[in-house]
């Protein structure tokens, strides 16, 4: 059963910015839209050998590891009040069933550098046409100044935005984007 928790306005909850997360439901009063409820979830997704940064290709996606990574955005989520989750993996499926639970979740925002997916998967592009949460693409380095058959994305056209070639900054950035993002009405 879902618990509804009233607030007055500027109160915060009692778990406010730990992981357990408000619910809202259309039980008899209104539906918030993601904005309105607290806090925000953002969604972390990075695809495949991207668990190898920092000791891959360095001379093009840098010396960060992902856990460097992980650790600033998690700061930065910390510092912003919103619940942040990450997962990294080398399956096409896991990052596809993680995009259909983000729907159930209630994830308002997904940050995803589908690495090399990016260039191959219809699949995972399809998943998030379907569950239709607005995402940033990132990748570390320039796509297009790399081999041509990387500067085909199945993702960009789709996304809020696609940001490319700032390292890990660009995380950083999507990240921002996705703490403040509200969407058109
Ligand atoms: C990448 C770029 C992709 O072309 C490549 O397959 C990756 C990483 C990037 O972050 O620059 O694995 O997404």
């Amino acid at each position: 059963m879902k618990r509804l928790i009233s607030l007055k306005s500027g109160q915060k909850p009692a778990n406010y910015g730990k992981l357990a997360v408000m619910k809202t439901t259309s039980k008899g009063g209104k539906v918030q839209p993601p904005s309105a409820r607290s806090p925000r979830k953002v969604l972390v997704l990075h695809g495949p050998n991207l668990n190898l940064l920092g000791t891959r290709e360095p001379h093009i996606y840098g010396g960060e590891s992902l856990e460097d990574i992980g650790r600033q955005l998690a700061a930065q989520a910390a510092a912003a009040g919103i619940k942040l989750e990450s997962l990294q993996s080398n399956s096409e499926s896991e990052l596809i069933e993680r995009i259909h639970k983000a729907r159930q979740d209630g994830v308002d925002f997904v940050v995803i550098n589908p690495a090399g997916f990016t260039h191959t998967s219809v699949a995972l592009r399809d998943a998030f046409a379907a569950v239709r949460i607005p995402f940033i693409e990132v990748h570390l380095s320039n796509v297009h100044a790399r081999e041509a058959f990387r500067r085909h994305s199945y993702f960009s056209d789709i996304a809020v935005g696609t940001i490319c070639g700032l390292g890990s900054r660009g995380y950083e950035y999507a990240l921002a984007y996705a703490i403040t993002y509200e969407p058109k009405k």
